[in-house]
């Protein structure tokens, strides 16, 4: 058996299905290529058939990525086989990943189909995406709570059909490590045809388990393991990208294989993937958060300068923490400005998009003596979502807050060319300046959550805002940052309107 984990990143994918996380196909695009740089083997970059956007979005991702191969999830259908195929077509290399339901639940409640049915459904796929792609994935959907014989009776003959890889999903995060581990085992055992194939995993994280469950698996003969930055997906979300590779990396003593994974570029992944999402990260989370290597207690404290590894079991450098390193101030020049940007992989594709960041550094530079790499990387971000040419946009804001006194904002903004203007009270600075917003846009949207971070340490760092709405049933995650946290707060309020004003109309894969 081979040592080579595959990882199979499903975050543009399964991650999108969070609510709110949806993204545009630019947004897409830039996280394709920091999970191309991460060397990430499997990009499944979306569901083509749920959407044209979603469609497009596949295409431009397959035709902009080249070391990775690129996959479109497809339901056992002849339409959605052939949109995964037709948005492929320019792929350096492709996959099509078709599924069914196979819990008996799943198949007398929402498929209404009679077994034999869903096996005539899954061998008619996999034989039409076999015409389409040399590559295809087949997933039992809700394999976690599936009969064990049907499981069986249906993967054996998907394969025969030409699948090259089996996907187990345990949809709804039900099993338990050791249990999902023995399933993995059971069916390459029990199958004849077992071995011309890889397994793979694709665990929920309903129970906290995803990661565990996985790396069971893994323990079982998977090869494959689909995961997601930031542990982003549907619900509770998918097993954790950094958590998996780095589990096997770290412990090559007891994992009898390893991933392809550049483990640098781990950390510029999260935070790009929580900067366009707008899903924090939970400052105690597993080797992306804020706090994960940082030692609080005297006595850790003391262990670590000793000897580091005394409380460490990896280092911060290998997964991509920076140090906070100060990198650039007022006085940088462009081309120092341009190399640190390329150190950090960040290529921005126009003459005139590096000289509209270039003024934003220099913005900042005014506000803040000491800009460091997670600035330049959110500056670059912000830059980004203005190429977007938002329908919103802020032009200036003034805030008043004095003790005593009700606070009140004035915002000018721009809605499309026109100019408009407005004054509100709050209950602070941030309510105020929502209320003056939406006395303009008339959105009548739901504040589901606001929450601010520092992007760096200081007063002087800037603060990362998320704001989310909700409205006619959609979700949408807005983010904005500034050294002023009033100031990001209108923005991210801004991004959030207008991901509500541009309509995106999408099936949901499951249904
Ligand atoms: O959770 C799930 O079952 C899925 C499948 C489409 C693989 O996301
Ligand atoms: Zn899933």
């Amino acid at each position: 058996m081979t040592d080579r984990l595959i990882i199979f990143d499903t975050t543009l994918r399964d991650g999108e299905q969070s609510p709110g996380a949806s993204m545009t196909r630019e947004e897409k695009l830039r996280i394709a290529r920091q999970l191309e740089k991460l060397r990430v083997d499997v990009i499944e970059a979306g569901f083509p058939a749920a959407s044209n956007g979603d469609f497009e979005a596949v295409r431009a991702v397959a035709c902009a990525i080249r070391d990775s191969r690129v996959c479109g999830l497809a339901r056992a259908n002849e339409h959605d086989i052939r949109r995964a195929g037709e948005a492929l077509r320019e792929a350096a290399a492709g996959r099509i990943h078709t599924f069914i339901a196979t819990s008996p639940i799943h198949m007398e409640r929402k498929l209404r189909m009679q077994p034999d049915q869903v096996i005539e459904a899954a061998v008619k796929a996999v034989r039409l995406a076999r015409g389409l792609s040399e590559d295809v994935e087949f997933s039992p959907e809700d394999a976690g709570r599936s009969e064990i014989d049907f499981l069986c009776r249906i993967l054996e003959q998907v394969i025969a059909a030409g699948a090259g890889t089996i996907n187990i999903p345990d949809t709804v995060g039900y099993t338990m490590p050791e249990q999902f581990g023995a399933l993995i085992r059971t069916l390459r055992e029990r199958i004849s045809n077992a071995d011309k194939v890889v397994w793979s995993v694709h665990c929920h994280n309903d129970l906290g388990l995803a990661v565990a469950n996985s790396l069971s698996a893994v323990m079982n003969g998977a090869r494959q393991v689909e995961c997601t930055v930031n542990g982003l997906g549907e619900r509770a979300g998918n097993a954790s990208l950094e958590e998996i590779v780095m589990a096997v990396r770290t412990r090559r003593d007891f994992f009898p294989c390893d991933t392809g994974i550049d483990a640098t570029q781990i950390v510029p992944a999260s935070k790009l993937v929580s900067g366009i999402t707008g899903f924090p990260v939970q400052p105690n989370k597993a080797i992306v958060g804020a706090n994960a290597f940082a030692h609080e207690s005297g006595i850790h404290q003391d262990g670590v300068l000793k000897s580091r590894e005394t409380y460490e079991i990896m280092r911060a450098e290998d997964v991509g923490w920076s140090n906070n390193k100060l990198v650039l101030g007022k006085l940088s020049g462009r081309n120092a400005f341009r190399q640190r940007l390329k150190e950090l992989g960040i290529e921005l594709e126009t003459e005139e998009a590096l000289n509209a960041a270039f003024t934003r550094f220099k913005d900042l530079a005014d506000k803040k003596s000491e800009i460091f790499d997670e600035d330049l990387m959110m500056l670059v971000q912000d830059e980004a979502v203005t190429q977007e040419r938002e329908h919103f946009r802020l032009l200036s804001m003034m805030v008043h807050s004095e003790t005593g006194e009700t606070p009140t904002a004035r915002v000018v903004l721009a809605e499309g060319e026109a100019e408009r203007k407005a004054e509100a009270p709050g209950s602070g600075p941030v309510d105020a300046t929502f209320r003056a917003i939406e006395s303009m846009v008339g959105s009548g949207a739901e504040l589901q959550l606001f929450s601010v971070n520092s992007i760096t340490s200081g007063t002087d760092a800037q603060g990362e805002v998320t704001v989310r709405l909700k409205k006619d049933g959609r979700i949408v995650n807005g983010a904005g940052a500034d050294t002023d946290i009033v100031v990001a707060s209108a923005k991210a309020y801004l991004n959030a309107l207008n991901k509500l004003h541009s309509k995106l109309e999408r099936a949901h894969p499951q249904v």
